[in-house]
């Protein structure tokens, strides 16, 4: 069986500013870590200061594509105040991936936002969605001319969950009345900052990326179906609905918001893994959901279940948007480079099957490119291609970093790969999947 991709397929990876640059300290995530809420960044990966010697890694190992995003606080640490030097570094770090004929995917919200923006709390407040915009304009403006793919929010339902209904994110609230304010806020940024990059240039490419885990019920037990019809709705259907129809979501009422109909040119598709969940009363901040913890013999070092089935039951679901689809994040935390060859192989393989069967995918961002700080978990996960030594910044291609070089400048799955990763895989039992069709 040959797994062949297009010529023109992006094989590339995906980072994040706060989560790789180092010296962000202007940001509320940095807020939070000074009183100790949360794991200290630091310097990251030093990428602020390696971005050259990063680039050109990845154009040695084979790279065609990178994602990575601005981050606005640095762009804007004080209300008002435009930082135009860090602007310009941006311009020099999307220069230097054209010049490697590296394509340049630029996320304009990663999770983190200005302190300033924050205490005047941030997404909660419909008259603050403007600020981004703002920033957005000026971005734009500067990198336009090198830009063609961008992402405007990414996964807006992960980021309203984690701070505003399971708290593990600033502002750390348990609140699902303000998950669906800050949800409509940030859909309202979005089509908003799709007007702005269509006004600089009209080819432009935009999308979200929308984190789509599968959700799967615990027991075949009508409770556990409708929860997982539930959080299935709330995480993933409302955002489809959103951008297919212009309805902006809410707990009862949904609202009409035209100018966000038809605000994407691209499904921008993260996929790690699959959600079992289970009916429990006293989870009333989560609709009643209760993830199961393990759920198959093999799992990562996040404790995620991998499932590889579930990324073609994606792409198939957003088959019928009729748009092309970028895979925007995939990846594995181990320790063990040997599984994170396997995973990318197998999901791979699942992409692959899906576009035979018609899905337009453009393109895959492995996540990540080098070890990076995993929000609350630190630095302990182990999700790069490449490994970073914390002290001294050194990089070190790991295995699966030449491998995937390999497949990417081939673009194809290397047989033996292929098929020593497909019989390993062991055969995951289907606990049905969930009924809500996006786009339907
Ligand atoms: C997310 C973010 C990334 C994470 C990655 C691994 O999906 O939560 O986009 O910042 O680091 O997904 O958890």
């Amino acid at each position: 069986m040959e797994v062949r991709f297009p010529e023109d397929f992006l094989f590339g990876t995906a980072t994040s500013s706060h989560q790789i640059e180092g010296g962000n300290i202007y940001n509320e995530w940095y807020m939070w870590e000074r009183k100790g809420k949360l794991p200290e960044c630091g310097l990251a990966c030093n990428s602020w200061n390696l971005y050259d010697e990063d680039i050109k890694l990845m154009a040695k190992l084979g790279y065609n594509a990178y994602r990575f995003s601005i981050e606005w606080s640095r762009v804007q640490p004080k209300q008002g105040a435009w930082n135009d030097k860090a602007i310009k570094k941006y311009l020099k770090v999307v220069k230097a991936l054209k010049e490697y004929s590296i394509e340049p995917i630029v996320t304009l919200h990663h999770f983190t936002n200005p302190a300033w923006f924050f205490l005047r709390k941030g997404w909660e407040k419909t008259e603050n969605v403007v600020f981004f915009t703002e920033y957005v304009e000026k971005i734009v403006e500067e990198l336009v001319e090198h830009v063609k793919i961008w992402v405007t929010i990414n996964e807006p339902s992960v980021y309203a969950y984690m701070g505003w209904v399971s708290g593990e994110y600033p502002p750390f609230k348990n609140n699902v009345l303000l998950y669906f304010r800050v949800l409509r806020n940030v859909l309202r940024a979005h089509a908003q900052a799709y007007k702005i990059i269509k006004r600089f240039d009209i080819n432009s490419w935009i999308g979200i990326a929308k984190h789509f885990p599968v959700f799967q019920p615990a027991k075949k037990y009508i409770l556990d179906q409708i929860i997982v019809d539930t959080a299935d709705y709330n995480f993933n259907c409302i955002i489809v609905e959103a951008l297919d129809k212009g309805i902006l979501p809410g707990l009862f009422i949904h609202r009409k918001y035209k100018e966000l109909k038809g605000t994407y040119d691209y499904w921008g598709v993260n996929y790690y893994t699959r959600q079992v969940l289970k009916f429990n009363p006293t989870r009333i901040f989560t609709l009643f959901a209760q993830p199961l913890k393990r759920v198959s013999e093999e799992v990562t070092d996040m404790g995620w279940d991998v499932y590889p089935e579930g990324l073609y039951n994606v792409l198939m679901r957003l088959k019928r948007s009729g748009k092309p689809i970028i895979i925007t994040e995939n990846g594995i935390a181990t320790r063990d480079d040997r599984q994170r060859i396997c995973f990318i192989v197998r999901h791979l393989y699942q992409v692959w099957r899906a576009m035979n069967k018609g899905v337009d995918v453009r393109g895959y961002m492995y996540w990540s490119f080098i070890d990076n700080y995993e929000w609350v978990e630190g630095f302990k996960p182990r999700f790069g291609l490449v490994e970073v030594d914390y002290e001294s910044f050194e990089r070190k291609p790991r295995e699966s970093a030449l491998f995937y070089g390999k497949l990417a400048r081939e673009k194809k799955i290397d047989e033996k790969y292929l098929n020593a990763c497909l019989s390993k895989a062991k055969k995951l039992k289907m606990l049905g999947s969930s009924t809500c069709d996006p786009s339907s």
